[in-house]
């Protein structure tokens, strides 16, 4: 392929890709139609892991299939020595959704928490000028890597590797913070670091997949505090330097089990995104999930679930109803029946009725309105 030829290749696809964005409704602006268009993701990206039939991941060249860079698909990019997948390019839709939320405008500086490859560093860049643009990681790895490759097409916004929580202080205020990870609460040094007209965009998770973006701008008293988006959305959870000090799950046991029929007929609870995150909000603990498969069939067959003290439930699906079999100090099971009967009261709250105020001491989630009823977020675990 020669060089002519390469850039008219991605070129075409890149604004492909940018046009399905306008016409998937992910972008109304025309500025972030623009970015997408110029920015080589396949360069920010030259490799890119998927994993094969036993799990193992395996490398590809993402030069060679330029039809998969230029679509809205997540990347892994980055594997840790557990085999976690710890850094990706995020989905473009999802990314341009983010960008329009976010509503960066000419002028505006704006800070990002995961850097990760840059191409959101490039689209920000494209669209703001780089001198505008701030982004952190906590890898310096991935940083360096990221620094080279924009600079190799033109971009160079400013760039740390850093905790992210701790913000960039140095080149505050902001008048916008995306955080491309997901916090379990917002640091209130982002709020510190905030223009009064500000927007934090940050996606809030308590437990796996319990939480979404939230959009928050401050008020008056200097709180923040906003809406959670209406689409769900999914990041990689914000991790530390630091070695985490939560003990390990306890171990389950079968011994004390208990089986009953359940009238929830929902085993798949997370699949009701705003209901998981409440019935994470209100338990003590997060709740681990996945799914159960019939030993015949190999097909999905119910839900299991596990919190950290050695809690547990499987859930069966039958032809007309649900069985639970739950064993280990509380009744999960009958902890998310409880909480889910709450969320019915109600009225089966939507993200579009789940709010957060942020102050510097406090977090909390309400239904409808920030005096609506309310429950604090947990304390971070690290
Ligand atoms: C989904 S990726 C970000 C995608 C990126 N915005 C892009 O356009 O490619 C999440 C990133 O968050 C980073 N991250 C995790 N914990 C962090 C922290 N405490 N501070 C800053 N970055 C962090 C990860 O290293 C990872 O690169």
């Amino acid at each position: 392929m020669t060089t002519t030829r390469g850039a008219l290749e991605w070129r075409l696809r890149a604004q492909r890709l940018a046009d399905q964005l306008v016409a998937s409704g992910d972008i109304q602006d025309e500025r972030w139609h623009a970015a997408v268009a110029a920015v080589p993701r396949h360069l920010l990206v030259p490799t890119a892991y998927e994993q094969d039939q036993s799990g193992r991941w395996m490398p590809w060249s993402t030069v060679d299939d330029l039809d998969r860079v230029y679509s809205p698909e997540t990347l892994i990019t980055d594997i840790d020595p557990a085999g976690l997948a710890v850094s990706s390019s995020t989905k473009p839709d999802l990314m341009a959704r983010m960008l329009e939320l976010l509503d960066a405008r000419p002028g505006h500086r704006v800070l990002e928490v995961g850097t990760g490859t840059g191409y959101n560093a490039a689209l920000l860049s494209h669209a703001l000028g780089d001198e505008h643009v701030h982004s952190v990681d906590i890898d310096p790895d991935l940083v360096d890597a990221a620094r080279a490759r924009l600079a190799a097409i033109g971009y160079r916004p400013t760039l740390a590797a850093v905790d992210g929580a701790a913000g960039l202080p140095e080149h505050g205020p902001y008048d916008r913070i995306i955080a491309t990870c997901s916090v379990p609460r917002v640091p209130w040094a982002w709020a510190q670091q905030l223009a009064d007209d500000g927007v934090i965009l940050a996606d809030v998770k308590v437990a796996l997949s319990a939480g979404n973006l939230v959009r928050l701008t401050r008020e008056t008293d200097g709180t923040l505090t906003g809406r959670f988006t209406t689409r769900w959305a999914g990041f990689m959870a914000m991790r530390h330097h630091t070695a985490p000090t939560i003990p390990g799950p306890s171990p389950t046991s079968r011994d004390d089990a208990t089986t009953r029929p359940t009238s929830m007929g929902l085993a798949r609870v997370w699949e009701t995104p705003p209901l998981w995150f409440l019935v994470n909000l209100w338990e003590p603990q997060p709740i681990g999930f996945g799914i159960t498969l019939d030993p015949a069939t190999r097909q999905p067959s119910g839900a299991r679930y596990r919190a950290e003290d050695g809690s547990w439930c499987e859930i069966t699906s039958r032809a007309d109803r649900c069985i639970v079999t739950e064993g280990g100090p509380r009744r999960l099971w009958s902890n998310i029946e409880h909480a889910t009967t709450r969320w019915r009261a109600l009225g089966e709250p939507g993200w579009d009725r789940l709010g957060l105020t942020v102050s510097a001491d406090q977090q909390t989630v309400w239904v409808d309105h920030p005096d609506g009823p309310a429950w604090d977020l947990p304390a971070e675990r690290r």
